[in-house]
């Protein structure tokens, strides 16, 4: 994937938007790999965890990967997209992918361990995301949640535009009562849930160190094309797409930041 040439995207029209959502899904699963390899499967409570839950699981390309490797624990998906749903479905029968919305739907407790990665910063609840997280476990289960740290995205001086697109997205975020950074806030809110903060983490990821540059480039373009879409944004992609040439051949650091959060059910 390194030296593959990324396609060319101004293109795609909007019906290819289901398409352009699972490839986004699939290089932000390959540009996390590392986290998991790091601080996720070395953990003891990884280790003697049996019955794990995704919230959020997207097209389920995170957990077919960690199920691929980890095989003798049970694998449960829940995601309130019901395209995602079947596109998880279609790749494996080993894993229980349910479309379920995590506000309206009363789980028993049955989970050890419960995964929410790229969730946070898409509930505009984060008590009721809490309260859910605390129905589904076990006592002594664990939430382990993996989100985005902006400040630490570094981009680098050749793509300012992408810069602008993303302070653009966290403003329509806000709007809409979502929070990219709302992980965070998990902390504050922990202890009202019976939960108690075992680790907290800030990793920064970089190019060429833990992902291939050209996969992040791919990962921008692909981002850029759904997120004017998803909130019209007025974005000019091909003034974005020019500039992310320039920056594939620069050397400047290029860097992503991921908060890790890992909560114990009291
Ligand atoms: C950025 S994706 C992350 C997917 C996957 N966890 C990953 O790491 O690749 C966020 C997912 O959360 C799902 N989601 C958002 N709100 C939800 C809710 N209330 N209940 C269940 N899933 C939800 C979205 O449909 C989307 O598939």
């Amino acid at each position: 994937m390194a030296n593959q040439p990324a396609q060319n995207l101004p293109n795609i029209d909007l019906g290819e938007h289901q398409s352009l959502w699972k490839e986004h899904l699939e290089l932000q699963t390959k540009i996390l790999e590392s986290v998991d390899a790091k601080h996720l499967f070395p953990s003891n409570i990884w280790q003697s965890a049996r019955k794990v839950l995704d919230m959020g699981c997207g097209e389920g390309s995170h957990l077919l990967r960690i199920q691929s490797q980890y095989p003798d624990k049970s694998y449960t998906g829940i995601d309130v997209d019901k395209d995602v749903i079947s596109m998880a479905q279609a790749k494996t029968s080993e894993i229980l992918f349910l479309l379920k919305d995590i506000y309206s739907y009363t789980p028993t407790q049955e989970f050890d361990f419960a995964i929410a990665r790229l969730l946070i910063q898409h509930l505009p609840n984060l008590d009721g995301f809490l309260g859910f997280a605390q129905a589904c476990l076990n006592p002594g289960g664990t939430l382990w949640v993996v989100d985005g740290y902006d400040e630490l995205k570094r981009i680098g001086p050749k793509a300012p535009l992408l810069k602008a697109a993303y302070d653009e997205l966290a403003k329509a975020q806000k709007q809409r009562g979502t929070d990219r950074n709302g992980s965070l806030e998990l902390v504050n809110l922990a202890h009202k849930h019976d939960f108690r903060v075992e680790q907290e983490i800030i990793e920064v990821l970089y190019a060429e160190r833990d992902f291939s540059r050209q996969v992040l480039k791919r990962l921008y373009e692909v981002n850029t094309r759904v997120i004017k879409d998803r909130y019209s944004l007025p974005l000019d992609l091909n003034a974005i797409y020019a500039q992310l040439d320039e920056w594939a051949l620069d050397d400047a650091p290029s860097t992503i930041g991921v908060h890790i959060l890992t909560l114990q059910k009291i």
